[in-house]
């Protein structure tokens, strides 16, 4: 099974995220994750990314593709679970070039439908270092402008299921699950 899941910050794809690898025993790749990776261990990378993270801007497609590209080369055979990526109209059409060569297509893409109001209450009730109120308007208004076009990519593909993300976890866990049974 290959997902990828779409959404604005604060949408939930991480704590979905955790529930689905659980669930399918698939692998889990998020470039949120392997960017925080870099930064923790004080790499060049993760010097760059993390003056870029912190304003709430995306880190160029060049390097986020590179960790991609490596990570879907390592162990993907049992399926995976892409999160926060891809984020930019290059990114999917790079990833979708990647994933021909592999001979893996994406199987389907579950697009988080949440406010922005329950997104902002979210986030600030987090306080992750990126969640400040000025650093989520310019991260929602990046999602706007560069990931959002993303949706309209995936329904063309005809692979786009929308799940409403409001509400108890375990009930959108529910909703996602029984999507994803259909094509296992
Ligand atoms: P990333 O880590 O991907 O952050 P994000 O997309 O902004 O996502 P979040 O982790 O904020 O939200 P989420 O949708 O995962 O929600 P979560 O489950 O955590 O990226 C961070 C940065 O890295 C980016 O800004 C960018 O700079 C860079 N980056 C990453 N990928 C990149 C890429 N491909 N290209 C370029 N740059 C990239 O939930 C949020 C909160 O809500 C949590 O506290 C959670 O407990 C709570 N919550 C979840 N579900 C519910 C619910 N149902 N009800 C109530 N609360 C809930």
């Amino acid at each position: 099974m290959r997902i990828i899941l779409l959404g604005a910050p604060g949408s939930g794809k991480g704590t979905q995220a955790e529930k689905i690898v659980n669930h399918y025993k698939i692998n889990h790749i998020s470039t949120g994750d392997l960017l925080r990776a870099e930064v923790a261990a004080n790499t060049e990378l993760g010097v760059q990314a993390k003056a870029i993270m912190d304003a709430g801007g995306l880190v160029s497609d060049d390097i986020v593709l590179g960790m991609i590209e490596k990570r879907l080369q390592e162990d993907t055979a049992q399926g995976f679970m892409l999160d926060g990526f891809p984020r930019t109209l290059p990114q999917a059409q790079s990833l979708d070039a990647m994933l021909t060569q592999l001979g893996q297509p994406i199987d389907i893409v579950i697009f988080f439908d949440v406010d922005y109001g329950e997104i902002m209450q979210r986030l600030l009730a987090r306080k992750r270092a990126d969640d400040t109120e000025a650093t989520i308007r310019k991260r929602l208004e990046v999602y706007e402008a560069q990931t959002a076009p993303l949706i309209d990519y995936y329904k063309a593909k005809g692979n786009l299921r929308t799940v409403q993300g409001v509400g108890e976890v375990e009930a959108i866990a529910q909703r996602i699950y029984q999507i994803l049974d259909d094509i296992r």
